[in-house]
């Protein structure tokens, strides 16, 4: 599949403070991530990228004060003869690139880090590529962003959040540009959800508010609206939508949500659940803080199909929104799934908070 061209990766001296502290809280969860003793790492994919990043990672282990050695193509076997002759018991080997790969001077690699750049296509798995452990997407090459790390090597409690925030922090000023088109959806699925009047209504993960306009005309002048997100540059971006919708925002975590229990008629989420690390204990916390009888709408303007093949990877079955797994996760999260829609065009999936 075809893809934007690979941009060069700028010399660091060329990042701006911002990107350069970007880079190295990305190293820094690489690096904390990495196992204790003799470790072997592999960075692959992005081959335009994989040395500048291997080189960047041998630096902040050395910055770290933990031995590195770098095993280069451009001097293969001499890199690897240094390292058995002075390798210690908790040095660091890291290589790159597929020939390396295929290689590993251990049998197998520790672990691999895979750099997602464009073109993404079906054989490189989305973008992940097979078997690694650390995924960093590098499509802006200013702007590295976590989007897999393995729980072997580290909770995603230790990186998610900053992480999450990145992925969306440079998304926010153009996301209604680029996805405008889609507004009617929101208010078709709004209406269609049938809301009650007067009501208590939540966007969580509202991205620049979209869907609050269509929250208010549901809710009426004297129901509440309000739209929380994780990511500030997103709640930046929602004033405008906030404005008209006479809405509050919150800047919040849904996992960990600073609304009582009980206290809201109804959430609504479009593009959230898969950005969770646990669904099934985030569907737990919307339910905490809706009233019996209250509802969830659950929504996107893509099916899922649809939207894996826009990112050129394939659908899997067990994902949060496949029918089989939200109607399990949604039971147990004290929901009871009312309506389950997944055309090309959108998904769209209601549910009642249970009683207890
Ligand atoms: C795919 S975007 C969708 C935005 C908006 N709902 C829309 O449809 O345009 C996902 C949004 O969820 C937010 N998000 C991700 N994780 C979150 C969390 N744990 N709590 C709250 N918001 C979160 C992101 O910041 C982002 O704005």
């Amino acid at each position: 599949m075809a893809g934007e061209p690979v941009s060069p990766l700028p010399a660091w001296q060329t990042l701006t403070d911002e990107q350069s502290r970007r880079w190295t809280e990305v190293l820094a969860h690489v690096t904390n991530a990495l196992p204790a003793g003799a470790v072997t790492v592999v960075v692959d994919g992005g081959t335009a990228h994989a040395a500048v990043v291997a080189d960047r990672l041998a630096d902040a282990l050395h910055r770290g004060g933990r031995p590195c050695a770098r095993l280069t193509d451009r001097a293969p076997v001499v890199d690897e003869d240094n390292w058995r002759a002075d390798g210690t018991v908790d040095t660091v080997a890291v290589a790159d690139g597929p020939r390396w790969r295929a290689r590993p001077p251990t049998g197998e690699w520790d672990v691999v880090v895979w750099l997602r750049t464009p073109p993404v296509g079906p054989s490189t798995n989305g973008g992940r590529g097979p078997e690694c452990d650390i995924v960093v997407d590098l499509h802006d090459p200013t702007w590295p962003v976590i989007r897999h790390l393995a729980d072997r090597l580290a909770p995603q409690e230790r990186w998610y959040l900053s992480e999450s925030r990145a992925f969306f922090a440079t998304r926010a000023a153009t996301w209604d540009t680029k996805f405008g088109d889609d507004l009617p959806a929101y208010a078709a699925a709004v209406t269609e959800a049938g809301l009650a009047e007067g009501g208590v209504v939540v966007d969580i993960g509202c991205g620049t508010g979209r869907a609050l306009p269509a929250l208010r005309d549901a809710v009426g002048p004297h129901g509440v609206v309000i739209g929380l997100d994780l990511t500030p540059q997103m709640l930046t971006a929602a004033h405008a939508h906030a404005g008209r919708a006479d809405a509050d925002l919150i800047l919040g975590d849904a996992r960990h949500l600073p609304l009582a229990d009980a206290s809201v008629d109804a959430v609504f989420a479009a593009g959230l659940l898969t950005h969770l690390p646990d669904p099934e204990s985030g569907l737990r916390e919307l339910a905490r803080i809706t009233r019996p009888g209250g509802r969830l709408v659950l929504f996107h303007p893509s099916g899922r199909a649809a939207l894996a093949a826009r990112h050129g990877r394939p659908l899997r079955p067990d994902e949060p929104l496949a029918e089989t797994r939200l109607r399990g996760t949604t039971a147990r999260a004290g929901w009871r799934l009312l309506g389950y829609d997944d055309p090309p065009h959108r998904f769209f999936a209601t549910a009642v908070r249970q009683r207890g």
